[in-house]
């Protein structure tokens, strides 16, 4: 079987790193090509995820590069349609919701190849989110969906997809969670703010919603300064949110503004935090399965599971709901959460082994 595996933005390669390694092992059944669309292409952003994870160089690199959101879309197919003509996949494999999945996706099915959607059927409900269109999209052509929740099951079971292509299998960017967890290495910034354990925030804001504009982004970070009552907050800024907050020119004593770290010291710090306050996806899981207290600031998420059994809460994103969140924090008065069915760190093994069994 000849299978491509696409990886275009940061949160896509904790999530196909345990995919690759499993897949190394059984070379001779499945000949894969790792395909970097470079939607994200900063050492930050890319280059230390691929180091830090142990992920081989990409066999190809489409070089996209920065964009609006359609031209984006454009280059990636353009790219990826002319590599497949040149030389035919069998399958696809995307992940996640990024403007890469979607794309690649695409171009792959109107050239007849099977795609592969790993974290299929999630839904935020939310149309405004550029995410949320690539969910749809990508879904909508997807052959075999592997899922992270039973949630997303019973979406893609109410789109009326067939039972046979819809496989449980959890979630591998646990899998990159545990397994690297032993590995998680301090940030310089821990002893320069002196932090200490349990006793800081870390905070990561990157939504078009939440970031674009100013006033907006200006009052959220306002009532976290303040509801953080004096406890530190590091803030490793996403190029995105880097971009207005120069323009806007925020300043608190408590507040910390980094770069984007890498993958083993950003969790270094989760897990080490007294609470964390984001509007990513991913964060969500990976605070759940470290037992976090997580206050996502959005109105809507695509992983319930993080809050009906997980440690996060949905704190919406009108700045006023903050302050609440926060009272209940200090209070102490956070749910310790569980860890949702099949997060075991197996998942990427579950999912090479049906892949073994597919048809060509
Ligand atoms: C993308 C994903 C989002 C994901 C996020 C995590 C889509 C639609 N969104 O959003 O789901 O949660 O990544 O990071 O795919 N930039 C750099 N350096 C880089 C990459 C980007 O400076 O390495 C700049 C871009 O030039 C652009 C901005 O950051 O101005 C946003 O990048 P973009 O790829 O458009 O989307 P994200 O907001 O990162």
């Amino acid at each position: 079987m000849k299978l491509d595996i696409i990886a275009g933005a940061r949160p896509n390669f904790m999530k196909i790193a345990p995919i690759i390694e499993e897949l190394q092992k059984v070379k001779d059944s499945i000949q894969y090509r790792l395909i970097h669309t470079g939607q994200h292409y900063d050492k930050k952003m890319s280059g230390s995820f691929f180091e830090e994870l142990g992920i081989p160089d990409p066999d190809i690199n489409l070089e996209v590069g920065s964009g609006t959101q359609a031209e984006q879309t454009a280059r990636i197919m353009e790219r990826y349609e002319a590599l497949l003509l040149k030389d035919m996949a069998d399958y696809c494999l995307v992940v996640g919701d990024v403007t890469s999945t979607m794309a690649c996706s695409i171009a792959a099915k109107k050239l007849g190849v099977n795609v592969i959607h790993v974290e299929g059927g999630i839904r935020s409900n939310d149309i405004t989110m550029p995410e949320e269109i690539n969910r749809m999209v990508t879904d909508s052509i997807t052959d075999i969906f592997y899922t992270t929740s039973e949630v997303a099951n019973d979406n893609l079971r109410q789109l009326g997809h067939d039972e046979s292509k819809i496989r449980y299998v959890g979630n591998t960017m646990i899998d990159t969670l545990l397994k690297n967890r032993p590995r998680f290495k301090q940030p310089d910034v821990f002893k320069e703010l002196n932090l200490k354990e349990k006793g800081y925030f870390v905070m990561t804001l990157h939504r078009p919603a939440n970031v674009d504009q100013e006033q907006k982004l200006k009052s959220l970070i306002d009532e976290i300064v303040k509801g953080a009552k004096g406890m530190p907050l590091v803030f490793p800024v996403h190029p995105r949110t880097a971009k207005i907050l120069q323009q806007i020119g925020i300043e608190a004593d408590n507040l910390h503004m980094i770069g984007p770290l890498g993958y083993l010291e950003f969790n270094y710090l989760v897990s080490h935090a007294f609470a964390v306050v984001t509007d990513s996806g991913g964060i969500t899981e990976e605070t759940t399965v470290m037992k976090v207290p997580c206050m996502t600031l959005r109105d809507n998420t695509e992983r319930p599971e993080t809050i009906t059994v997980g440690t996060n809460e949905l704190v919406g994103t009108n700045p006023k709901n903050v302050a609440p969140y926060m009272e209940k924090l200090h209070k102490g008065d956070w749910k310790t959460g569980d860890i949702p069915h099949l997060w075991d760190g197996k998942t990427a093994q579950r999912i090479v082994a049906d892949l073994l069994k597919l048809e060509v």
